[in-house]
């Protein structure tokens, strides 16, 4: 496996094992006795003979064999010079726990290069600096200072916070839960979180991948990569730090709209990662994943023994989009024959407070054999005759017999119900305290299976004037100038397939007068300069002019208001433009996140875009199902497909028109950011119109 001498090493020597209780070495050393691990310990430290009993090196070369594993606890500038005598010894995996590296700062930073390049001149691995250290309970490997060894189980968890890695192991040990190994990376100058989560991917033990990141090194190589181990392995992780950074430098509405948060929520999505927002919620779905089959579908059934509680599930049920799965003939019969009178045998299935252990086994027994349901959740309050221990044994009796569907368990109290959530938990029974998220797990698990059986991603190309758009983004950057005029970004759209609004620059009002005679009434006024990007900001546009006056007015208006507004603007006159209307408008438009390439933005379009905040984002390049969706998930859509009678607009050409985008933007790096504002779409069968676009280009 990926890593093994950091899960599994032969042997471990700690530089700066301490003899003070307390100290940061102690610990370490302290942990890996604890834990029982079977390989050599080496402890090194000069100023002593022993620690603990187990004798002490003064250096690594005084050991006299190879460590597999280093882990380094001495103050950080003596960090590098124990390098090299990790190098000179041979050992090929490093730990270094010391912090005061790059997170402190310019000087930390160096220190923190000088480290990598030993480690890359010595050909070795290193996790951290500034980390808490490995933990693989399997193989009683201790080496962190996070406290105890935890139970062995399916999660593999990584962390760049050591902290919070410290806070879910207490959490984990007061709860029973089991990891298959935990990480913590720390600063990532090497090893960093996708070498750790593809070392989970191949790892037998783990089933599935858990973990709380605050940043991604190589967002292209996380995304392609996560993708794949996504269709083995589900991965939940935990992001801090969104912010709406990106958003301040954007000059676009989707720029505006697209905070780095944005870029997070798309790469999870296309990659299949189930994003958590609470440690809570993260471990009430990995308990989950870690120790039940994946469900067939979405048709939950549930069994209870209160009325009440039943019915907080089935709302769950419904707020979650989840479907109750509507119990066969063969079952209710089979429930009617055996169950009290008073009994719902409609789901949710109500056995009555009375109900002992062996109601419950025979009802889940019977529920599981029922074709109809892919999930069982199992909810139960500690009334006077309830048996919660018996019943806990019952589930895990049952649901060894028949492992195919998961079961979950949502046992509602405290002390009455304190030894049947042992019983579960050491049963593998996911066990929760509020049926909400019990049920918010079971969408969880049906939103990855969704995910991976999803249709193969197929990109379409579309025949466009590659080399005409080329051109024109050359001739700006040749200039140095970054934002594309109205003209040449209709140009841009008009060699990638769209149709745009026929028009031309007048410089005075008789010319403008004669270009509107031409395109014929209604027009429509822009005003036209280089340095006015929100022309409505200032009231440059004029729309439904319908005679000659009308439009010399509007044109006399605008060249005496607006050099006034923004004098430092240059005027270089106004464009005429036809006036397309009778449709609905939206907006299509791109940012390129720096990290992750550009996510492409859908919405309704107009001025309201930034107000409503309607809009989805996806990463590019668009599946046509993608592009749809993007759709599908604003409340624009059920605008776009007509309310209350209503004639809907052709909802495939706007996902066609975001899936030429999705090319353009795929082909041309050097465009940073883009809007297509408004998108003028017409019922099915007429011409979409990209009525304004703005973009803006940069030397890729
Ligand atoms: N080789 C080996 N051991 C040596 C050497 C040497 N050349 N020289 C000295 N030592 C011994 C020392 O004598 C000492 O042992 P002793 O206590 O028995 O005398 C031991 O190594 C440690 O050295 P100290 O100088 O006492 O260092 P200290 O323990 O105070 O600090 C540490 C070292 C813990 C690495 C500190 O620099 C540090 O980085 N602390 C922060 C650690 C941390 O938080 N990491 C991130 C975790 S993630 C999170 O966020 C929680």
């Amino acid at each position: 496996m990926a890593l093994k001498k950091f899960f599994n090493p032969s042997s471990v020597a700690i530089v700066g094992a301490s003899r003070t209780k307390g100290k940061v070495g102690y610990e370490i050393l302290r942990s890996m006795l604890e834990a029982g691990y079977k390989g050599s310990i080496f402890p090194i430290n000069p100023n002593t003979e022993t620690i603990e009993g187990l004798k002490c090196y003064p250096d690594l070369a005084s050991i006299g064999q190879v460590p597999e594993l280093v882990i380094i606890s001495v103050p950080a500038q003596m960090v590098p010079e124990v390098m090299q005598q990790c190098a000179k010894v041979g050992t090929k995996a490093v730990i270094i726990i010391t912090s005061g590296f790059k997170e402190v700062g310019q000087e930390g930073r160096e220190l923190e290069q000088r480290v990598i390049q030993i480690a890359k001149q010595g050909r070795m691995r290193v996790i951290g600096p500034n980390c808490l250290g490995v933990i693989v309970p399997g193989n009683k490997l201790n080496a962190s200072f996070g406290g105890e060894l935890p139970a062995k189980g399916a999660i593999g968890y990584l962390s760049q916070s050591g902290a919070l890695m410290a806070a879910i192991l207490d959490m984990a040990n007061a709860n029973g839960i089991g990891f298959s190994k935990l990480v913590s990376i720390g600063n990532k100058a090497d090893i960093n979180e996708l070498d750790i989560i593809k070392a989970l991917a191949v790892d037998t033990e783990t089933r599935v991948i858990v973990g709380y990141l605050e940043s991604i090194i190589d967002g292209n190589a996380f995304v392609s990569q996560a993708e794949q181990i996504s269709q083995q392995k589900p991965i939940l992780l935990m992001k801090s730090g969104g912010t709406s950074a990106g958003a301040k430098a954007a000059s676009s509405h989707t720029g505006s709209l697209a905070g780095s948060d944005v870029a997070y929520e798309c790469v999870f999505e296309r990659a299949g990662i189930i994003r958590c927002s609470s440690i809570k919620q993260q471990f009430d779905y990995a308990q989950a994943f870690a120790n039940q089959p994946l469900p067939a579908g979405s048709r939950v059934a549930v069994i209870t023994n209160a009325g009440g509680v039943g019915i907080m599930a089935a709302d769950a049920v419904e707020q979650q989009g989840l479907s109750f799965a509507k119990l066969s003939d063969e079952t209710t019969k089979k429930l009617a024959a055996k169950l009290p009178a008073a009994a719902s045998i409609n789901n949710p299935i109500d056995i009555l407070g009375d109900a002992l252990a062996d109601r419950y086994e025979f009802v889940l027994d019977t529920v599981l054999d029922d074709g109809g349901v892919d999930v069982v959740l199992v909810l139960l309050t500690p009334q006077a005759m309830t048996e919660p221990s018996a019943t806990a044994e019952a589930v895990i009796k049952i649901t060894s017999e028949k492992s195919a569907k998961p079961v979950l368990a949502c046992f509602l109290g405290a002390s009455k119900i304190a030894e049947a959530a042992k019983i579960l938990r050491k049963g593998k029974i996911p066990l929760y305290d509020a049926t909400e998220m019990a049920v918010s797990t079971i969408k969880a698990m049906t939103e990855y299976v969704r995910w991976r059986t999803r249709p193969k991603r197929v990109i379409k190309l579309f025949a466009v004037n590659r080399r005409k758009a080329e051109n024109i983004i050359e001739r700006y950057l040749r200039r140095g100038v970054r934002e594309i005029n109205e003209e040449d970004s209709k140009e841009i759209l008009e060699a990638y397939g769209f149709v745009t609004p026929k028009g031309s620059i007048a410089t005075t009002a008789q010319q403008a007068a004669n270009i509107a005679q031409q395109l014929g009434f209604p027009v429509v006024l822009k005003i036209w300069s280089p340095d006015i990007l929100h022309k409505s900001d200032v009231s440059g546009v004029r729309l439904g002019l319908n005679s000659a006056t009308e439009v010399m007015d509007a044109f006399d208006l605008m060249m005496y208001r607006i050099p006034k507004q923004v004098p430092e603007a240059d005027i270089l006159g106004v464009l005429v433009q036809e006036m397309c209307g009778g449709g609905k408008e939206v907006i299509l438009g791109v940012h390129r996140d720096p990290h992750f390439g550009p996510l492409m933005m859908f919405g309704l379009g107009g001025t309201m875009v930034e107000v409503l905040k309607d809009v989805s984002f996806y990463l590019a390049p668009l599946t046509a199902e993608e592009a749809k969706q993007m759709l599908v998930d604003t409340k624009t859509y059920k605008i776009l497909k007509g309310v209350r009678g209503e004639e809907g607009v052709d909802i495939d050409i706007i996902a066609e028109g975001l899936q030429r985008l999705s090319q353009l933007v795929t082909e041309f790096p050097q465009i940073q950011e883009m809007d297509i504002n408004p998108y003028v779409v017409g019922r099915v069968g007429t011409t979409a119109i990209a009525v304004d676009a703005r973009i803006s280009v940069e030397q890729s």
